[in-house]
């Protein structure tokens, strides 16, 4: 059963992220964070990064893996997930850019682009503490309802509902990609923290299915019920349906 957190907002969630991941990479400076992108984690990035600089903490050898990536937007476009993750992750955190990485979405070598990912992970270690946000479907990453819940790094179609929901970050609904490469349910569920944050009573729906409903691929979220280490930073809307 994942530890829920009931939090006055988006910022409070912030201090309480900051805290465990300041504690983590004092105890492990070269420490693996899982990175989500969304709305969602945005608050916490920022109240980390003031912490980082209020207690002089050394982030050179954090290590990062960011969650998924849209495939075949141009390189450099402002809503690449990996222009998200250095803007609103690695320039403010302070954290060094050769050791963040984003799924690569380049159609080139989308083939391998997954095993090559899992591979990375590997390598690194695994993840330590891995940030998540949560769907109004219940995705996690971009695994759609229907993912295996033992699914690694691949390309997926994003679903509709998913492609209007961020067509916000675009100018058009029309550009946003049909595609994206995600880390799996199962790559997700190695990490050896999942902390999921979600705000808002349009998120109470999934966040109940994650927490209380069914294990089921149609649910992703759930498969943090899975996870021995699973904490759920909510606020009181999107814990009202709990
Ligand atoms: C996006 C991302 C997810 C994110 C979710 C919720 O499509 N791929 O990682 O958790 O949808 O987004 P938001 O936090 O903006 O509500």
């Amino acid at each position: 059963m994942a530890e829920v957190v009931i939090v006055a907002d988006a910022d409070a969630a912030g201090a309480v992220v900051a805290d465990a991941i300041v504690s983590l990479i004092r105890s492990k400076p070269d420490a693996v964070l899982g990175l989500a992108t969304g709305s969602t984690p945005l608050a916490s990035y920022r109240a980390l990064a003031r912490r980082i600089t209020d207690d002089g903490i050394d982030v050179r050898g954090v290590r990062g893996f960011a969650l998924d990536e849209y495939v075949g937007l141009p390189a450099g476009h402002p809503e690449s997930y990996r222009a998200v993750i250095t803007r609103e992750v690695v320039e403010p955190l302070g954290l060094t850019p050769e050791l963040v990485r984003v799924p690569h979405g380049d159609p080139a070598t989308i083939r391998t682009a997954g095993d090559d990912y899992e591979r990375a992970i590997t390598a690194a270690g695994g993840v330590d503490l891995q940030i998540l946000g949560i769907g109004r479907s219940g995705h996690i990453g971009f695994n759609e309802p229907g993912s295996s819940l033992a699914s690694l790094t691949r390309v997926k179609t994003l679903t509709e509902s998913t492609r209007l929901d961020n067509a916000r970050f675009f100018d058009s609904p029309d550009d946003v990609p049909m595609h994206c490469i995600t880390q799996g349910i199962g790559t997700i569920l190695r990490a050896r923290h999942l902390v999921l944050l979600a705000f808002g009573k349009a998120k109470a729906h999934a966040v109940a299915a994650a927490v209380e409903g069914p294990v089921s691929a149609s649910q992703p979220g759930s498969a943090i019920q899975l996870h021995p280490h699973a904490t759920v930073i909510v606020d009181e809307a999107a814990a009202s349906g709990l």
